[in-house]
């Protein structure tokens, strides 16, 4: 007997070719991506669809038999209504990005509204086949890409990738509208060695992008190379590779700054570096994130970094930042 999952993954797949011939034949799903500069080629190699403007169109299509429906309930393709006398589907008048894991199943889907509502963005819920803090949007159109990847960069959101992607940059891989969990990290690093993190140029991804680096820490190993590259204000990948093309954006990509300059810089502006008190205070702020790096000589040299700014010898900060001190050990 074929395991469970297969039904679901082909209940997945039905749907997501269903999404597919609806942006084909329908002018609002089309116009939408068109007006966002996405070609007919990406819509293909990324399997975007248009989930239409009606309550039952996957239901109707998909869910003839209880059977049928219990699968659709299952992969978060249908919502059970409140009085639990039926059910409607959860996508409706969206664009569709469908997620797909490693192979290069459909194993959930994005959704965007056209015109202004909320929310913006809609994503399957958490099923057993999807796992939002650990699977990577455009991981496996990356893959068919290029064989063998040796680097990626991971942005935000759905249009950043296939816009990056569509510009030749195709080793963009999103987080699902989740913070970088330390699980996406370890998959990533399974991958390649070379991570640039690339948020939006705006508060959020400011404060995405320091949540990366206190998860990337503990990934720290002679050989990887972490980097962060802050986006002009209000700009996201999408928008200003689309304003300066590929070329422009991957001399951004080249000039990230390291984690260990981000990292320095980031604490020092969060204290007044000129009095002992705020020197102190980023020797505090140091310590615990130090301590996530596994020993080895980054975090001697990023301790060294740390101790130059605070101005104290090494060997104190290694104290604070529980080092055993040299000789010690
Ligand atoms: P566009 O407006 O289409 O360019 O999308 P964007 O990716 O630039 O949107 P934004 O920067 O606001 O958000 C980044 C990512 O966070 C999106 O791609 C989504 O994955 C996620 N996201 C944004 N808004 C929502 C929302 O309302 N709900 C959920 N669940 N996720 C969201
Ligand atoms: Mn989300
Ligand atoms: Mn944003
Ligand atoms: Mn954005
Ligand atoms: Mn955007």
């Amino acid at each position: 007997r074929p395991p469970p999952s297969d039904a679901l993954f082909a209940t997945l797949e039905k749907a997501a070719g269903y999404y597919r011939h609806e942006l084909m034949n329908t002018a609002r799903g089309k116009d939408y991506f068109k007006s966002r500069g996405i070609t007919g080629e990406t819509a293909v190699a990324f399997g975007l669809g248009y989930a239409p403007d009606a309550w039952d169109s996957i239901l109707k299509l998909l869910g003839s038999s209880d059977a049928e429906r219990a699968r659709l309930l299952q992969v978060g393709l249908i919502i059970e209504r409140d009085n639990r006398s039926g059910h409607y589907d959860r996508f409706r008048d969206r664009v569709m990005f469908p997620i797909r894991d490693a192979r290069g199943r459909t194993i959930g889907f994005g959704g965007r509204v056209l015109d202004k509502g909320e929310p913006k963005y809609m994503n399957s819920p958490e099923t057993e086949l999807f796992h939002k803090g650990r699977e990577l949007y455009g991981l496996y159109e990356a893959r068919q890409a290029t064989r063998t990847l040796s680097r990626l960069l991971i942005v935000e959101g759905y249009m950043d990738v296939v816009r990056l992607h569509q510009a030749g940059i195709t080793y963009a891989v999103a987080t699902l509208g989740t913070a970088t969990t330390p699980e996406h990290l370890a998959r990533v690093f399974r991958i390649c060695n070379e991570v640039t993190f690339c948020f939006d140029g705006d508060r959020a991804g400011r404060a995405a992008a320091w949540k990366a680096l206190e998860n990337s820490l503990s990934q720290v190993r002679e050989g990887r190379q972490i980097r962060f590259l802050f986006l002009p204000e209000g700009h996201d990948p999408d928008s200003l590779v689309g304003a300066e093309g590929r070329e422009a954006f991957e001399a951004r990509i080249k000039q990230a700054l390291p984690l260990s300059e981000y990292f320095i810089q980031q604490l020092s502006s969060q204290v007044d570096t000129r009095t002992i008190d705020g020197r102190a205070r980023l020797g505090e702020l140091a310590r615990p994130l130090l301590e996530r790096i596994p020993t080895g000589i980054f975090r001697e040299l990023l301790t060294d970094e740390v101790a130059k700014v605070v101005g104290l010898k090494r060997d104190h900060i290694s104290l604070v930042a529980g080092t055993p001190v040299s000789g010690v050990e």
